[in-house]
């Protein structure tokens, strides 16, 4: 008799804690329907826009191929650092890929990777690299190979992946698309958690101006007039560090196209510039300021997409007078989860690209 209440007593437990979870799950799922209509403002533009429909240069001058002149030293250093290496590697860019993609990514970002792998980064016309640096965990290290085994997309630098260690993984990137992707037209440099319109992106490419192969360009959202942040932790800079208030125009380090012309001036600039960590600032605002290269504003036209449930409605109300494909974004704004990543490749796939 004891034995059996017991198991009662056990069954009775278990089919409420049951019924809770299931409680739990429903509740949140219905607070989740109501609050999961998300806006999003995407950054699209119609200075873009109409490098996309310029299609005034008449001839396709490819001009002179890049002229690189650099000492033999060179590969092995890194700004200050006299013994860098590539951890993990790739081989040098195949064929001629319409663009090199470089993306910044925290070594333990691998859902985020993996994201990227599953949507924006599937099929492309182009090359895609993961930029990683030096991890202190053996561990990790070990994952972060068997993840190259797997993908054979990362790249891996000898210095510690820190956050103030930033316009190292930048300039390593430069230096990845000189030496082992030279006659590569353009790179765009972005980060995980940004969505990239690559189908938008390789059309663009191939049409309008940019199929021209320009020069000089750095194309990206122009921050201007942006003051130090002297307060909080994570993104302090001192007086030391930075000694002006205001930081010069810069690009947002969200997505940055570079002409492979820009990207080895910068490269070369960068080493005779004093370091500063924060490395869309130093890069694209003063490293670019000395080479008095202007940054190319992709500013203006938002589109919005609303997200209900991480599925997509299609708002075309914000699309005109332009040819549908052109209508649509380049990149998303950073900071995107893993679920809005998938619900914007919906949108590329089901809405943006249709007639
Ligand atoms: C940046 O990398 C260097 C070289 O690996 C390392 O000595 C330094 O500690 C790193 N900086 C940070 C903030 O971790
Ligand atoms: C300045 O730092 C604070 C605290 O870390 C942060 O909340 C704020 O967003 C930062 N502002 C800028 C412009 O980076």
């Amino acid at each position: 008799m004891r034995r059996v209440s017991k198991w009662t007593l056990v069954r009775l437990v278990a089919v409420s804690v049951l019924l809770s979870v299931a409680y739990f799950i429903c509740f949140s799922g219905l607070t989740a329907t109501s609050d999961s209509v998300r806006h999003f403002d995407v950054h699209g533009s119609t200075e873009f826009h109409n490098l996309l429909l310029d299609t005034s240069v008449a001839d396709c001058c490819d001009g002179e191929p890049l002229k690189m002149e650099l000492p033999a030293s060179d590969f092995e250093t890194l700004l200050d650092i006299r013994d860098f290496k590539f951890r993990i590697n790739q081989p040098s860019c195949r064929g001629e890929p319409e663009v090199l993609i470089i993306v910044h990514s925290a070594p333990r970002n691998w859902e985020k990777r993996m994201q990227i792998r599953k949507t924006w980064g599937s099929d492309l016309q182009g090359h895609l690299l993961f930029m990683l640096a030096a991890v202190d965990s053996p561990m990790l290290q070990l994952s972060l190979e068997s993840e190259n085994d797997q993908h054979h997309d990362i790249v891996q630098g000898s210095f510690r992946d820190a956050y103030r260690n930033m316009t190292y993984k930048h300039v390593m990137s430069l230096k990845w698309a000189l030496y082992f992707c030279p006659g590569v037209r353009y790179v765009l440099k972005t980060d995980d958690d940004t969505f990239i319109n690559t189908p938008v992106l390789i059309r663009a490419l191939t049409q309008g101006r940019l199929r021209c192969g320009m020069k000089k360009l750095l194309l990206c959202r122009v921050w201007s007039g942006v003051a130090v942040n002297r307060t909080g932790d994570k993104w302090m800079v001192t007086q030391e560090e930075f000694n002006d208030n205001v930081y010069p125009d810069y690009c947002s380090g969200t997505a940055i196209l570079y002409s492979q012309d820009v990207v080895y001036a910068l490269y070369r600039k960068a080493q005779e510039t004093p370091h500063f960590w924060v490395d869309d600032v130093h890069i694209t605002g003063t490293v670019a300021g000395e080479l008095n290269l202007p940054q190319e504003t992709m500013e203006s036209g938002t589109l919005s997409i609303r997200f209900t449930h991480n599925t997509v409605k299609c708002d075309h109300s914000l699309e005109k007078d332009a040819p549908s494909w052109i209508r649509s974004f380049l990149f998303s704004k950073h900071d995107l989860s893993t679920s809005d990543m998938a619900a914007l490749w919906s949108y590329v796939k089901n809405c943006a690209m249709t007639p």
